[in-house]
């Protein structure tokens, strides 16, 4: 266990009582000591004190303190209990919540309670009940029933915020905020229409350069005035649903900002302010939203039970993306979820290797979802910490060791990060324009994207996932799947990038579309067409798969295939189609093009894994990117942080069989007591986990 963890703070001693009865001025006082003794790595969990009775607290308390939890999350569903009649706030409870915590050395996380309006609100002002597309009002109960757009939602949120962090933002205890909780649904009422037509006229100045941008010409979709516009989420065109996918981006980094300025003005800079976003969570923007947001965090769930590492990993990269830099699981499950048609638990091991692995991509806490069920609720069925009857069950253990490993490992964590030489370009409205317009109905992008980034992750072993106007000039290899929606800037941003001497490699149905949703009339991939010095002749939605082979090897291409034509003699063509439908018989379907020591390459069709792996491998060995650990079977996950003077490992081994590794550079194992000394091999046991530490050279 760490010393940072358990040394007793000089303001931990003093009475319960007195803390409560002291509580800003202590904050105010000693803020900058609980900062400086925080560990650099957390663990936690999700705890409602306000579902149970104060006398049980000390209790909870304890058992988190013993199996090593430092953090809890609170508050985030508590407005009717912070608020119960309007503008009557009974906060004492979590005045001693949070006392209580750090009686027990426990930080706390407050959750703004704006995701779970009281009833009070709603019935007086039922215009901030979110309106569904088919025009139905939400009724109170459950959550998210509220309007993202509704001004006096937002002034009622504003309210109960700025009354939490007048009264928290200098306490000692409280290191962040979480606002809201996994925001998403947009609402389609009178007012939000309002708001999209405004922000429509905003964008486009006059409704003639909105029908020139839409086409609208288009079975007579002219419009005179922007209020003629509709508002839908489905069946419209698509330059619309677009544009309504921004509107609510928008619309939700404005809500974000309306809390997020309430917290700032009286909050401490020390205390972090995060929101809590879903796996692949595409209902807006996430790049935009995080600007105002100091750090990106996210809930990870395996609902299956069914845990593959690949497609966790890259979903940790995804979220250090949205801010690039360290981020958060806030929460996590405890063996299962209920939410899923069998909700099957995660093996203890897989427990293990989640949490690690959250780690190793640049997690900096993991929160478990939930220390313990509510007597009532819709919930009842989820995983826990402890059972209905305040004792642990058997996940508590799980959590426990995984706790005092990260305790243990928290030193050599610290100031450390993921750094990459790869990077892969996701970008939310090429999901969104392809989502619309699937044309095959298995086109599913995340899946598409899973599949360049596993031969990605396996020999780099360290991924990037970037937007794509993100810098790019750290990149050796630049990777955009299915960069559907190309703007005119971001081409520009691309070609500058291969000029300067990287490495780009665009998939499938890259290019095709303008900011816009209109297609490039250059056909794909656009305006990036002449760097290439080839495009795509046609595309093809494929029922069947089709053979292709080449300098890079032979396989096969499903789901998408587009025949492509090089039109420059300085642009090679790298595989071509075997014969399948007629129209891609023989056809170029990658493309690539030297451009001075960078390169561009057009990837046309969708490769089984083993020919991804081949011309993926090729890619990367030209960018000279090496594995940070070669020779590793493929079911060992590397991971490496770096910072402040080390290089830190961690290594799981995700399979059923051993495997003794040879590392670049002798390294001391972190998390074994009897700290064995340095070594330059590691044998990996079945399912283990081995964090290990190096001087960086
Ligand atoms: C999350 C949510 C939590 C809880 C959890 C159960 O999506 O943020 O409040 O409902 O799911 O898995």
């Amino acid at each position: 266990m760490s010393i940072a963890r358990i040394g007793p703070k000089p303001w931990r001693a003093t009475a319960l009582a007195l803390r409560v009865a002291l509580g800003a001025a202590l904050g105010l006082l000693f803020g900058a000591a609980a900062d400086a003794a925080q560990p650099a790595l957390l663990v936690g969990t999700a705890w409602y004190p306000e579902q149970w009775p104060q006398s049980r607290w000390p209790k909870d308390l304890a058992l988190m303190r013993a199996a090593h939890l430092d953090v809890v999350r609170v508050g985030e569903f508590a407005w009717s209990t912070e608020e119960p009649r309007q503008g009557v706030y009974h906060f004492a409870w979590l005045d001693r919540a949070i006392a209580e915590a750090a009686a027990h050395h426990i930080y706390v996380v407050i959750g703004t309670p704006t995701a779970a309006p009281p009833a009070w609100l709603t019935s007086r002002y039922p215009e901030t009940l979110r309106v569904h597309q088919d025009g139905r009002r939400a009724q109170h109960g459950n959550r998210q029933q509220f309007s993202f757009s509704s001004p006096r939602y937002r002034e009622f949120a504003q309210q109960i915020v700025t009354r939490l962090a007048e009264r928290y933002g200098h306490n000692p205890d409280v290191i962040g905020w979480q606002v809201d909780n996994e925001m998403g649904p947009p609402s389609f009422d009178a007012e939000t229409r309002r708001q999209f037509h405004a922000w429509l006229k905003r964008k486009y100045g006059t409704v003639a350069n909105l029908n020139r941008h839409w086409t609208t010409a288009y079975w007579s979709e002219t419009y005179d005035h922007f209020s003629q516009v509709p508002m839908r989420a489905h069946d419209e065109n698509p330059a619309l649903l677009l544009d309504f996918k921004r509107f609510v981006t928008d619309t939700w980094a404005s809500y974000v900002e309306n809390q997020v300025a309430a917290i700032r003005a009286h909050a401490a800079p020390r205390q972090f302010i995060t929101t809590n976003t879903t796996h692949w969570g595409d209902q807006f923007d996430q790049y935009v939203v995080s600007r105002e947001l100091d750090m990106a965090s996210w809930d990870e769930y395996v609902p299956s039970g069914r845990y593959r590492w690949l497609h966790q990993a890259v979903q940790q990269d995804l979220v250090r993306g949205y801010k690039n830099e360290g981020f958060w699981v806030m929460e996590t499950q405890p063996a299962f979820v209920d939410w899923w048609p069998v909700n099957a638990a995660l093996p203890p091991y897989a427990m293990r290797e989640l949490a690690w692995q959250a780690v190793g991509h640049g997690a900096n806490a993991v929160l478990y979802w939930q220390w313990r069920s509510a007597l009532n609720g819709q919930e009842q069925y989820h995983g826990t910490l402890l059972g209905p009857d305040g004792t642990p069950v058997p996940a508590y253990g799980v959590v426990r060791r995984i706790a005092a490993q990260m305790a243990r490992a928290a030193p050599a964590i610290a100031g450390t990060s993921p750094h990459s030489a790869v990077a892969m370009l996701q970008s939310y409205d090429s999901r969104w324009a392809i989502g619309f317009q699937r044309q095959q109905k298995d086109f599913r992008v995340v899946k598409e994207f899973d599949a360049f980034y596993a031969p990605l992750e396996r020999f780099a072993q360290s991924v990037d996932v970037v937007s794509p106007e993100a810098p790019l000039a750290r990149y050796r290899l630049v990777v955009a799947p299915a960069l559907n929606v190309l703007s005119a800037a971001e081409a520009r941003h691309l070609a500058a990038y291969v000029r300067g001497g990287g490495h780009l490699v665009l998939g499938p149905r890259s290019g095709m579309k303008d900011a816009w949703d209109a297609l490039w009339p250059q056909r794909q991939p656009g305006p990036l067409t002449s760097l290439l010095g080839g495009r795509v002749q046609q595309y093809y939605a494929l029922e069947h798969p089709v053979p292709l082979s080449g300098v890079l090897g032979s396989g096969q291409a499903s789901i998408w295939a587009e025949a492509l034509s090089a039109r420059s003699p300085e642009t090679q063509v790298l595989m071509r189609y075997g014969k399948s439908n007629g129209w891609l018989d023989g056809k170029p379907a990658i493309l690539t093009r030297k451009v001075g020591k960078g390169s561009i390459t057009y990837i046309g069709a969708w490769l089984d894994p083993a020919l991804m792996q081949n011309v993926l491998d090729d890619f990367l060995r030209k960018a000279h990117i090496t594995p940070l650990i070669p020779g590793v079977s493929k079911n060992i996950e590397v991971c490496e942080r770096t910072g402040a003077g080390k290089r830190v490992w961690i290594l799981i081994n995700h399979g059923d069989h051993a495997q003794t590794l040879r590392l670049p550079s002798p390294a001391t194992p972190v998390l074994t007591a009897d700290a064995a000394g340095q070594s330059a091999t590691v044998m990996l046991a079945p399912h283990s986990i081995h964090v290990l530490e190096a001087p960086l050279q």
